[in-house]
């Protein structure tokens, strides 16, 4: 592909609502507001990436500071998704979450807007119906989860449509396949994080395994572990997070690594 234009478009597409975006984002829970960072934002898009994963807790609201300093007023076709919830899922305290980061991202509107945690000590059905209330307030065009199971999932939906959930996943972590398939048979999107293991020791684990494979792909292991996880549903977007556009490049490189039955079965084998 020439000059890399649109190079994450060869992950394919998901509809989010009315948006139709690449089936590989930038996860930017590291950003800060350096010039490094700018750079990498702009160059994430004009890569054709248009799925940007924030929180208002990333560095503190820095991440969101930077994304809106950066790249707003926002194209027609970039959604950016962020969260709030981390610090207590009451009405009061989402309403504030979510003031804060449309205030930092510099818009009146978020497109995706992801309940990060779900608060124990309060019902789920307050959370949701508190951001129910935002959405009718066109503050929130779409809800999505984090962290949830199935049956969470269910009761959610049964206040508000929820369009994707974000749970830990990737060739190691393996703990919610029940939730991916539900998603998948439900049409929602799911968003795996820590897609490379992350920054624990996991990311070691991932590459290993993938390295098994990676050789006669030419590719590398962290290409082989997104690819994987590109064939593992439709319904998948990866949000590999990075501070390098040369990691960013290779990145979405892997949209167009096309792994055969055979060995997306063995690196399917946990
Ligand atoms: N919902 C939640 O609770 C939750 C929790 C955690 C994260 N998240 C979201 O998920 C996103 C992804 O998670 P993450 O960024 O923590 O973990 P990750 O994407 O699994 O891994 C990021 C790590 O991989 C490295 N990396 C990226 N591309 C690479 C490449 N091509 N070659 C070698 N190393 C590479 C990065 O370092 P370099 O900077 O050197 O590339 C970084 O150390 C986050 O940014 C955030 O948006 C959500």
């Amino acid at each position: 592909m020439n000059n890399n234009e649109n190079i994450a478009s060869q992950a394919g597409q998901l509809r989010i609502g009315e948006k139709t975006v690449n089936r590989l984002g930038l996860g930017t829970n590291r950003i800060t507001n350096t010039k490094e960072s700018q750079d990498l934002l702009i160059k994430a898009v004009s890569l054709g990436v248009n799925f940007i994963d924030t929180a208002n807790v990333y560095r503190n609201g820095e991440s969101e500071d930077t994304i809106g300093q950066t790249l707003s007023p926002y194209p027609a076709d970039l959604l950016i998704a962020t969260k709030g919830g981390m610090n207590g899922g009451s009405p009061a305290q989402l309403r504030a979450d979510l003031e804060g980061s449309l205030r930092r991202l510099k818009t009146d509107c978020i497109d995706l807007y992801q309940l990060h945690r779900i608060d124990p000590s309060v019902p789920l059905k307050h959370s949701l119906c508190a951001l129910k209330e935002l959405q009718e307030e066109g503050k929130i065009k779409h809800v999505g989860l984090s962290e949830v199971t199935v049956s969470q999932i269910e009761e959610a939906q049964s206040i508000v449509p929820v369009v994707s959930v974000q749970n830990e996943y990737n060739l190691v972590k393996r703990q919610y396949e029940d939730v991916l398939d539900y998603c998948s048979a439900q049409g929602i999107v799911f968003i795996p994080w820590f897609p490379l293991g992350g920054l624990r020791g996991d990311a070691e684990t991932v590459s290993k395994k993938a390295a098994q494979v990676s050789e006669k792909y030419k590719a590398s292991a962290q290409q082989i572990a997104l690819a994987w996880l590109l064939a593992r549903s439709p319904f998948i977007l990866p949000i590999p997070g990075t501070l390098s556009i040369e990691h960013l490049i290779s990145d979405l490189e892997s949209g167009s690594v096309r792994l055969n039955k055979e060995d997306y079965e063995q690196l399917a084998n946990i």
